[in-house]
């Protein structure tokens, strides 16, 4: 049997995890539901989620796929008896699932940044609808969703080392360079206070009980942090024994909240500035490749240049998650059926492509559907169903597993890395009695949501 990869370095792992939580999510996704109403209730309630569930379920994550070394398929069932296999298979769907759409988002980006870098910016509202209309679907989306697919195969064909922490090693530094030259540029504009105050510090108790702003902050933070879908645990499937799992995950959400927040400082400005809130309140997942650049295209030059870097940096971002949906399947296949990396890429690849088409070519007429569906609905609802119900369902599934079913397996792997006993009785304490519930009504609040 091969010998098993592993990282470089500590460092290395955890900036492919962080790389794996920065992504389009934190950049469109945040503004997107940021703006559809919650303002300060929403973060606050997405930072709560955050602390009090992500991070001792990352914790958990990390624990189940350091102390198996098993893949997301596998893991499961070597921890919590043949019982838990389905858990396994969801994993492994809902990677598939995300990353169906989630290549043809990253197409969309890259096409907006060509378009950018040798076109120009559109100069109205009317013109960037056309152009998106011309992207979201068909033939460019299909271009988009191929290419995409491709670069993010080529780095997970080159292995953890060389592909992935390779481009993690890069990517992540580089975006946080541009991010934050990009929110303090937008914090000159003439409309940044208003932006800031209009979309994130805008407080409305009632929002605290209206059901969609709660589950926005759910789905924000499941996907944004990444956790419950096995991707993170295949990375520490390939992690040493001394990583210290709960600093590592601190880190890893440190960096992904900061990301959200900075891109939050730079979009709200641009909208407020542009005069552009209400097109973006009203916002489908697409609205930003249209009011962005339109906005933008007022300011000449400068504005050119701040939609390339915005749109670069969007889609480093991307990548660097795209990898680690596709390393889910990829790390499975290996695992399960002994293929090699490449094969099992080529083949991971395929299926993605099929299962993200109906979000290219929309759906025809169907018995028992009124009228077509079209390709932006199919997305809106592979995002809700895999990005949402069932990414939240996994991360429930996981407390389950490594708080109540086999929680030594979480204390052992944290005793060999030298965590205090009291840090270790804390995140058991959190993931049973906290994680736990807060999960189950996430669950119950995005199943309502979604039907
Ligand atoms: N966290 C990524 C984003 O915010 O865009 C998306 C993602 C990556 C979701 C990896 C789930 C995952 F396992």
């Amino acid at each position: 049997m091969a010998v098993k990869e592993q990282w470089r370095s500590g460092l290395g792992f955890v900036l492919a995890a962080a790389g794996s939580a920065v992504g389009l999510g934190n950049l469109w996704g945040f503004a997107y539901r940021a703006s559809q109403g919650g303002g300060m209730v929403f973060l606050m309630l997405y930072l709560l989620i955050v602390v009090v569930v992500c991070l001792p379920l990352l914790v958990a994550e990390m624990a189940l796929g350091r102390s198996t070394g098993r893949s997301p398929l596998v893991a499961p069932a070597v921890a919590g008896g043949r019982l838990w296999q389905p858990m396994g298979w969801l994993f492994v769907l809902v990677s598939f699932g995300i990353l169906g759409f989630y290549v043809i988002l990253m197409g969309w980006t890259g096409q907006t940044l060509l378009h950018a870098l040798i076109h120009g910016l559109p100069q109205d509202k009317a013109i960037a609808q056309d152009f998106f209309d011309q992207i979201r679907g068909g033939q460019p989306a299909f271009l988009g969703q191929f290419l995409s697919l491709i670069l993010t195969s080529l780095v997970v064909a080159c292995g953890v080392q060389k592909g992935i922490e390779r481009l993690s090693r890069w990517g992540l530094p580089l975006l946080f360079i541009l991010l934050i030259g990009l929110a303090i540029w937008a914090a000159g504009l003439q409309g940044a206070h208003e932006g800031y105050r209009t979309f994130l510090l805008r407080w409305d108790a009632n929002e605290l009980l209206n059901p969609t702003t709660i589950s926005n902050a759910f789905k924000q933070a499941f996907f944004s942090i990444g956790a419950g879908i096995g991707a993170i645990l295949a990375y520490a499937s390939y992690l040493d024994r001394r990583a210290h799992l709960p600093r590592e995950s601190v880190l890893i959400v440190g960096m992904d909240t900061a990301v959200g927040l900075l891109a939050g400082m730079v979009t709200f400005p641009l909208v407020m500035s542009f005069g552009l809130a209400d097109a973006v309140s009203k916002s489908t997942i697409g609205t930003l490749f249209i009011t962005l650049p339109t906005g933008l295209s007022s300011l000449g030059m400068t504005g050119r240049l701040v939609a390339v870097l915005f749109f670069a940096l969007a889609y480093i971002a991307a990548i660097t998650s795209s990898v680690s949906l596709l390393e889910v399947p990829v790390a499975s296949l290996m695992d399960r059926l002994g293929w090699t990396r490449v094969r099992a890429v080529c083949v991971s690849a395929v299926l993605t492509l099929l299962i993200g088409l109906p979000a290219v070519t929309g759906l025809p007429k169907l018995p028992g559907l009124s009228d077509a569906v079209s390709s932006l609905d199919v997305l809106g609802w592979m995002d809700s169903l895999f990005g949402g119900v069932l990414l939240i369902l996994g991360g429930l599934f996981l407390t389950i597993l490594l708080g109540w079913v086999a929680p030594s397996r979480l204390r052992n792997d944290l005793n060999g890395c030298n965590t205090p006993p009291a840090l270790q009785r804390l995140l058991l304490v959190m993931l049973r009695w906290v994680s736990l519930p807060v999960v189950t009504i996430g669950v119950i609040i995005s199943v309502i949501e979604f039907l």
